[in-house]
């Protein structure tokens, strides 16, 4: 067991979930290869070269069950494209290497990123990242990508500013505008509600989106209503219903709750929104947490069987020996693709202890 790979771990992983959604696993384990680079074949008994924060223990990767109103569900995997010698910079760079390499072969698509990527970047980075993908895998479709870039990577003092002027170049200004105004708690800009992630499809078509992510600190379900009601056809309510029943608070001070706005050109107002409940700070164990997505599946009619097995493909630990596995869950209003995600964890490295941590007799 010792012996085991990084990419060996993840890479067993990556296949057991191409089976539970019914893809072939040849082109997704290529792209996992190539995310990890050389780190891949380093023995996962030792530490992490590069603390990535795509995940509590480091792993460089996360998968998500994304369950789909009107269509099968997908698996996606979030990750950080690691250089050989890593560094914020370092990681940017390789990202783009990683995705010239792919360019022609998938048919990205990168003139809108081509547009802005010179503003989302510094000579001295803050935060711990610059720059992240998505893959998302459908089954007999080619991957499709995604990017994000860390609007806050210049200091968050500059975050606002900077997405307000990509969002110029793409002609989304004025959604941008009027969205701010309506999401963020007066004055807490760059305090409590934090410019997180730009994102952008790299794919054309009218579905190509840019994402915009908020991350709310101590926010309350209050809070989170008034924030999706920046979107038409929203229901505020339906928002923080959600975020009681899996987060189970009056106020979540844990991990923020993260809320993203979907722009599309030619829209004078975001046409979608998601939620973000990082569920994990709000359980004692995976075993809750389970226990929590199980009514919310049920109430948008979603087979939990594929989270059953997707679960099973990446772990045999019980459930209620550790937190973490689950480690988000989205709830995704609005075009083009409605529905909920759930976020899964390698714990590739470390599984955390369930809390509280028990205490010998
Ligand atoms: N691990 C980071 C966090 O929990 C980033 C992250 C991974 C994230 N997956 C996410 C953030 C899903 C929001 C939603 O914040």
């Amino acid at each position: 067991m010792q012996d085991l790979s990084v990419m060996d771990r993840l890479g067993n992983q990556l296949e057991g979930l191409c089976r539970v959604v019914g893809i072939d696993p040849a082109t997704p384990l290529e792209l996992l290869s190539g995310i990890l680079g050389e780190h891949g074949a380093r023995p996962l008994s030792a530490p992490p070269v590069w603390a990535s924060g795509v995940a509590d223990d480091h792993t460089p990767i996360e998968f998500s069950l994304a369950y789909n109103k009107t269509e099968p569900p997908a698996l996606r995997i979030l990750a950080e494209v690691l250089a050989p010698v890593s560094g914020v910079s370092e990681n940017m760079a390789a990202t783009f290497e990683f995705l010239q390499r792919y360019a022609d072969r998938f048919s990205l698509s990168t003139h809108r990123l081509d547009m802005v990527r010179d503003l989302f970047t510094s000579d001295d980075p803050q935060g711990d990242f610059g720059l992240w993908i998505s893959l998302v895998f459908r089954a007999g479709l080619q991957p499709e990508f995604k990017v994000y870039f860390n609007p806050e990577l210049a200091g968050v003092e500059h975050a606002a500013e900077i997405v307000a002027v990509a969002l110029r170049r793409l002609g989304l200004d004025s959604a941008y505008a009027s969205m701010l105004g309506r999401a963020v708690r007066p004055g807490e800009l760059g305090r409590r509600d934090r410019l997180t992630f730009f994102a952008l499809d790299l794919h054309d078509g009218p579905q190509a989106r840019v994402k915009l992510y908020l991350s709310h600190h101590d926010a309350r379900p209050e809070d989170v209503a008034r924030a999706a009601a920046a979107v038409d056809g929203v229901d505020p309510a339906e928002v923080a219903d959600f975020c009681v029943t899996s987060g189970d608070a009056a106020q979540f001070d844990g991990r923020p709750l993260v809320g993203s706005y979907t722009f599309v050109e030619g829209a004078a107002r975001p046409v979608g929104y998601s939620i973000y409940m990082p569920i994990r700070d709000y359980v004692d164990d995976d075993q809750q947490a389970y226990g929590r997505l199980l009514p919310l599946l049920g109430r948008y009619g979603f087979d939990p069987a594929f989270l059953n097995r997707a679960i099973s493909a990446v772990t045999d630990r019980p459930l209620d020996n550790g937190v973490g596995l689950l480690a988000h869950v989205s709830l995704r209003l609005g075009p083009p693709r409605p529905g909920m995600t759930v976020y899964l964890s390698s714990e590739a490295y470390q599984v955390t202890p369930p809390r509280p941590l028990s205490v010998p007799a």
